[in-house]
């Protein structure tokens, strides 16, 4: 069997961020090299802090957690969670929910998140996925510091918007409104990135009845715990679904397996001021360049989708 492709999720962790780093764990394709930490649904510190816990509920320890941005690059003064993120998520980001800090979290010789994606992408080229899950702070910080991982690194991540409204503002989806400017700096400059925003992940939801099936142990139980509050909370925010949404893991199953999705390939931008600040939109100065620089994810196989969820979600929690 191939080695596995080195795979390094940059998370604002979050609980649909804590399914996707299970469904990751839970992906033999895929060895996870590292978590990166970015501000977004929770200060940095307290989601370096859930991702370090979720690791090591899951006896995965070894992994390293390392801290990036706290704040978008453009910010002045401190980050503040948005009220309604904060309703979504809870306020340590997890539904509430209680699990212990890890005990002796992994340390890597990396000085920031930036840092540990410029060395892993050094070391393994065209063998790394990095996928974006939260604000692209961390991402852009490291393009501009390194040519080589910008022209070159291989990037699926989850935000924005294309075809439908927004979900944090009537134009913007939540990760690309939490730093305009690095998301549009990373879509005009990266020749290859594939974007799995709100177009492709609310055409995907999880059922109570599903997160029922992880729960029977302290790993399932904290899982289909926090994901029932995010449920609740999609009750205010998308009334009638009687579901959530399935943002960060769809981005991390179509980053493992781009079969999932059906793809529009266009050059974006992101607005960077006035209204529509946060918008995803197609860049009228690169309207007709060839090749397209960013594949839209516009479709999914749901069933097929939903399938390795589950299985891969049971392999982590369900023992
Ligand atoms: C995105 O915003 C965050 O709240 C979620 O974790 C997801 O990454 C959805 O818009
Ligand atoms: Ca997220």
């Amino acid at each position: 069997m191939a080695a596995p492709t080195k795979i390094i999720l940059d998370l604002d962790t979050g609980i649909d961020d804590a399914m996707c780093l299970t469904y990751v764990l839970g992906s033999p394709e895929v060895e996870l090299i590292g978590v990166t930490g970015v501000f977004g649904n929770v200060q940095v510190e307290q989601g370096v802090r859930n991702a370090r816990a979720i690791l090591a509920l899951y006896r995965q320890n070894h992994i390293p957690v390392i801290a990036g941005a706290s704040r978008p690059e453009q910010g002045s003064g401190p980050y503040e969670v948005e009220e309604i993120v904060e309703f979504i998520h809870g306020h340590n980001g997890i539904g509430n929910i209680d699990i212990p800090d890890a005990s002796e979290p992994a340390t890597t010789d990396a000085k920031d998140a930036a840092d540990f994606l410029i060395q892993a992408y050094h070391r393994f080229g065209q063998d790394l996925i990095i996928v974006p899950t939260g604000p692209e702070t961390n991402i852009a910080e490291a393009m501009r510091r390194d040519k080589d991982f910008a022209h070159g690194a291989r990037i699926v991540l989850m935000g924005g918007a294309v075809t439908i409204p927004g979900n944090v503002r009537p134009w913007s989806e939540a990760n690309i409104f939490g730093d305009p400017d690095a998301a549009n700096y990373l879509l005009r400059t990266a020749p290859q990135i594939t974007m799995v925003g709100l177009d492709a992940t609310q055409q995907v939801r999880l059922t109570k009845e599903d997160t029922a099936r992880w729960r029977g142990n302290p790993k399932g139980d904290f899982l289909a715990d926090a994901v029932d509050y995010y449920i609740d909370a999609h009750d205010r925010t998308a009334p009638g679904l009687n579901g959530c949404y399935l943002h960060d893991p769809l981005a991390t199953a179509i980053a493992i397996d781009p079969s999932l999705g059906r793809y529009v390939p266009l050059n974006l931008k992101v607005d960077t001021d006035g209204p529509t600040r946060g918008r995803t939109i197609a860049d009228e100065t690169r309207l007709s360049k060839t090749p397209k620089t960013c594949h839209v994810t516009v479709g999914v196989d749901k069933e097929r989708f939903l399938a390795e969820l589950m299985s891969r979600i049971l392999r982590v929690v369900g023992s």
